[in-house]
């Protein structure tokens, strides 16, 4: 059933992608790409230290349709950003000039992988934009698929690395590796436990009796705007102090020589994240829904108030999810300062409707709430 829904979706927007191209340049597609966004549910701003993540690829995400010109250039239109500016690919192999916009995303990423073959594109997404699913990310591999199946062969793993490089280096974000990973590597059916030091991925499967619902604030956030980089730094200074290069060398019992106290409570924060990973793996496999529940809730508060990452918007959705029934758990995902929660709810039936009730009757009026359930997908794809 949720494998037919998929397909449906997925036709629906390979159709539209077709449709605006052809509107746009005049003649048919050739190919065609999808990339997932994805919602992380445990390990939340550990990626940075090298720590654990666990996030799942999604059934919404980008969908590329790409035919070759002969320009040289990239000339992109978005169903949701409108047209940016052609970006000659020859020169982008000499010099980095940045383009405006969103522009940026392919940009940076045929820079990294020194593509140079002139594409007409033309993009839909069904992902909301800032709303912590990653996007951007999901627009990265998507385009990094579509270079790769025309010319590359790299494998998914190592498109994510290079995706990751170029997102650091030309977008200006330093981001970590999870977001791309999850979109370029997800697995049909499963979460994707990921150790960011090694890149090893445990594929875990999502048992059938549990139901994993995005809750949007709808309150938009700009990763490069944010605090995202003051915290990858932060993290980076209570490791030094510590003697080590990363948060991931260091122990709890170390976390005792750390005389500043907000660089503790980040530290904190990172190092009790990696062991909740590691627990919440194991309630999942087990069914224990109290434990998963302790788990997201410990996750929240310490984004909250260790982490500081949260904010009202946030806080409140958490809150309105564990009131409607049959929710095991909550929290925020993602980088925070806004966009979305993850709820897991014990499997039965839509809960779109109660919870968008729920949210509502909580008081909610200083922003307008969106939910969606997502189901656990596979990545980046030629479609
Ligand atoms: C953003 C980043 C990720 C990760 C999360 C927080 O989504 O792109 O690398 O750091 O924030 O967990």
């Amino acid at each position: 059933m949720a494998r037919a829904r998929v397909w449906y979706i997925h036709l629906g927007m390979k159709a539209s992608a077709a449709e605006l191209f052809e509107s746009t340049y005049g003649y048919a597609a050739e190919w065609y790409v999808f990339a997932p966004g994805r919602i992380n549910l445990i390990g939340e701003h550990t990626d940075y230290s090298e720590g654990l993540v666990f996030p799942m690829a999604i059934q919404h995400g980008i969908t590329i349709a790409a035919a070759p010109n002969r320009h040289h250039e990239l000339r992109l239109i978005s169903s949701l950003a409108g047209e940016a500016e052609s970006i000659d690919l020859l020169q982008l192999r000499t010099s980095w000039i940045r383009p405006k916009d969103w522009g940026v995303y392919p940009a940076a990423v045929a820079r990294t992988l020194k593509f140079d073959i002139g594409l007409d594109v033309a993009i839909v997404s069904d992902l909301p934009m800032a709303g912590g699913v990653s996007s951007s990310a999901a627009l990265e591999i998507g385009f990094a698929t579509l270079f790769n199946s025309l010319g590359g062969n790299l494998t998914p793993l190592q498109l994510a690395k290079r995706v990751q490089q170029a997102e650091s280096e030309l977008v200006g974000v330093p981001c970590g590796i999870m977001d791309m990973l999850a979109s370029a590597c997800g697995v049909e059916g499963s979460a994707l436990l990921v150790d960011t030091r090694d890149l090893s991925i445990e594929p875990v499967e999502i048992p059938s009796r549990y139901e994993i619902y995005l809750a949007d604030t709808g309150k938009s956030r700009e990763l490069a705007k944010s605090d995202y980089g003051n915290r990858a730094t932060q993290c980076a200074d209570a490791a030094k102090i510590l003697g080590s290069k990363v948060l991931r060398d260091v122990r709890s019992e170390d976390l005792a020589n750390l005389n500043d106290e907000m660089l503790l409570r980040r530290a904190r924060h990172v190092l009790s994240e990696n062991d909740r990973v590691v627990s919440f793996r194991k309630a999942l496999l087990k069914g224990d829904d109290s434990q998963i529940g302790y788990l997201l809730a410990e996750s929240h508060r310490s984004l909250r108030d260790d982490f500081e990452v949260s904010c009202d918007e946030l806080d409140m959705m958490v809150e309105s999810c564990l009131k409607v029934p049959g929710c095991i758990g909550a929290r925020m995902t993602g980088a925070g300062f806004g966009g979305a929660c993850v709820a897991i709810f014990r499997a039965g039936g839509s809960q779109n409707g109660p919870m968008i009730e729920q949210i509502y009757s909580s008081g909610v009026k200083t922003f307008k709430p969106s939910v969606r359930q997502c189901l656990p997908s596979g990545g980046a794809r030629i479609i």
